[in-house]
């Protein structure tokens, strides 16, 4: 029985998110995560990784994170009792690159586990458990990661004040269109960059809580243009964005560069994408214009790049 996960990317509203206002993050789904649960002979459960080449049964790293997700995921499906299963983890996400890597992994996994005991779960539910996981890696996120993935869907994503559940709104997208994704090759863990913003917001609170506002504006806008069918529309608030995003400090030279080389081969917008201080860009272009973006991201230096359509409302979903 398997169950997959999509990739992620933040298109907008990233670290201004973390202090209640909104973004939106979308399925990349040229990429995912796979997760196949098989019964097994003997008795425990197996977790097998052959990206990584790593194997283990969950009892013997019990601390392990994934084997924790298995365990809390086995309780709550009512089989938490001795399982004999072999849980086998695959992905084509680039690790630590802002596309969500783990927390699709994770998705992946707890909706393999409801499969093999036909139950098909309800993704507020994976989202629940994904992200318990993801707070082992990211310390306290907002939850936007985990939301996207599990939903395989765009979402509208705000955290509420109160530290109530957040609100989490999948939007119909009025038409789709092309995304082109950059990646520095370059690490930086979210922890860090969410730690270094935090800190000094604590220096000037106020200009930092007028960019956050700027952007959770901008990010409002773009999504009415997502909704109403004015994709087009929403390039110049991209840059904004990034604009925004440079402003408080996450931006890199080499993100930059892989933006202004976006921009400079056709792209309609362009910013940085996830926590910043590497990790990944993405740029909006229309699909005849797509390969050049392409092409110029790899030039200006990109390690990666991957080209994914967002699809509008109706296309069916993304999560098999
Ligand atoms: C990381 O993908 C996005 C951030 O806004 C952190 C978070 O939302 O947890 C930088």
């Amino acid at each position: 029985m398997s169950a997959s996960a999509p990739g992620k990317v933040i298109l907008c509203g990233e670290h201004a998110v973390v202090y209640g206002h909104p973004a939106i993050a979308v399925p990349v789904t040229s990429v995912a995560a796979r997760a196949t649960v098989k019964g097994r002979r003997v008795a425990g459960t197996e977790i097998v990784t052959p990206d990584l080449d790593e194997q283990w049964l969950i009892d013997e790293r019990p601390d392990h994170p994934l084997s924790t997700l298995t365990e809390r995921t086995l309780r709550t499906l009512g089989h938490g009792d001795k399982q004999a299963l072999r849980i086998t983890l695959e992905s084509t996400i680039p690790i630590a690159s802002g596309m969500g890597s783990g927390a699709a992994i994770a998705a992946a996994l707890v909706r393999g586990l409801g499969r093999y005991f036909a139950a098909e779960l309800d993704p507020a539910l994976v989202s629940r458990l994904v992200y318990e996981s993801e707070r082992h890696y990211h310390g306290t996120p907002s939850g936007i990661d985990n939301s996207v993935v599990s939903y395989g869907r765009p979402i509208w994503f705000q955290r509420s004040p109160d530290g109530a559940a957040p609100r989490i709104e999948p939007l119909p997208l009025a038409e789709s269109w092309t995304l082109v994704i950059g990646d520095t090759g370059l690490r930086a863990p979210t922890r860090l960059t969410v730690g270094a913003v935090r800190e000094r917001r604590t220096r000037d609170p106020q200009g930092y809580d007028a960019l956050f506002a700027a952007i959770g504006q901008a990010v409002a806008t773009i999504r009415q243009r997502l909704l109403s069918g004015a994709v087009a529309g929403i390039g110049p608030l991209l840059d904004q964005n990034h604009h925004y995003l440079q402003a408080i400090g996450v931006s890199t030279p080499e993100l930059d560069r892989l933006v202004l080389a976006a921009r400079a081969a056709g792209a309609t917008g362009a910013k940085l994408s996830g926590g910043g201080g590497g990790g990944i860009m993405l740029a909006t272009a229309n699909a005849a214009a797509a390969p050049a973006v392409a092409r110029a991201l790899r030039a200006a230096g990109a390690a990666r790049v991957i080209v994914t359509e967002v699809a509008a409302a109706g296309s069916g979903s993304v999560l098999v």
